[in-house]
């Protein structure tokens, strides 16, 4: 069954972190901060220093998920705010192997990034170098966005090359993650439903979380 990483992209901004404390409580895995500076995105949003007031709030695994240009010149102040996974994109401008390097370096968990255009295969030069695989299921920038249904074969794509290669990473998805599309994406091997709006703005919790998690249930 899937794990889940609630995204506070939706959450009440002028009161992070006991939004924090609550989707804590309420059961979540992880807590998935959306870091965008408005030039790789569209959209700007959370820093270092919000990551570290948010860090005393919760005892979870932080994932900072950075949607930058030059991630490499940040992950040393998302590091030290105390992100515990660290992702970047593989469509970034950096240097890939050295920014995933630099992450594992600083004692911290690396993560690469998927977006819905990019083909599966420009990840997977990098399995060995990486500790989670982020499958973007919407486009970046925004949350409360329709689910991409196409980037699902990606999923298994994704496992049959690490089968190949005899590595297991972890696969996350992030974008429009709904009971029903989680459903898709556990069932597809997903091992992490990251989900903004459908866990923030969900009339109780928990709930969400649990109904979430028990995605892909018949799976096996
Ligand atoms: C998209 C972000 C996602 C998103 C998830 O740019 O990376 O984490 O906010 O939010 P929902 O679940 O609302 O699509
Ligand atoms: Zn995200």
């Amino acid at each position: 069954m899937p794990l889940v990483a609630p995204s506070i992209l939706a959450a009440d901004f002028s009161k992070l972190g006991e939004e924090v404390r609550m989707v804590s409580e309420a059961g979540a895995d992880y807590i998935h901060v959306d870091v965008m500076d408005g030039f790789f995105v569209p959209n700007i949003t959370i820093g270092p220093s919000m990551v570290k007031s948010l860090r005393k709030h919760s005892k979870l695994p932080f994932i900072s998920h950075l949607m930058i240009t030059h991630p490499e010149r940040h992950v040393e102040a998302f590091a030290d705010a105390g992100s515990d996974i660290i992702e970047v994109h593989v469509e970034a401008e950096q240097n890939i192997s050295e920014t995933l390097r630099m992450i594992r370096g600083l004692g911290k968990k690396a993560g690469l990034a998927v977006n819905p255009p990019t083909p599966i295969e420009k990840a997977f030069p990098f399995l060995r170098e990486m500790d989670l695989l982020l499958i973007m299921s919407v486009n970046p920038g925004f949350g409360g966005q329709k689910f991409i249904e196409d980037v699902l074969p990606k999923i298994g794509q994704a496992k049959e090359e690490m089968r190949r290669i005899g590595v297991s990473v972890p696969v996350e998805i992030d974008g429009g993650i709904t009971t029903e599309t989680g459903e898709l994406a556990a069932r597809a091997g997903a091992d992490i439903l990251a989900a903004g709006t459908s866990v923030f703005k969900a009339p109780d919790m928990k709930k969400a979380i649990a109904a979430l998690r028990a995605c892909g249930g018949s799976k096996g």
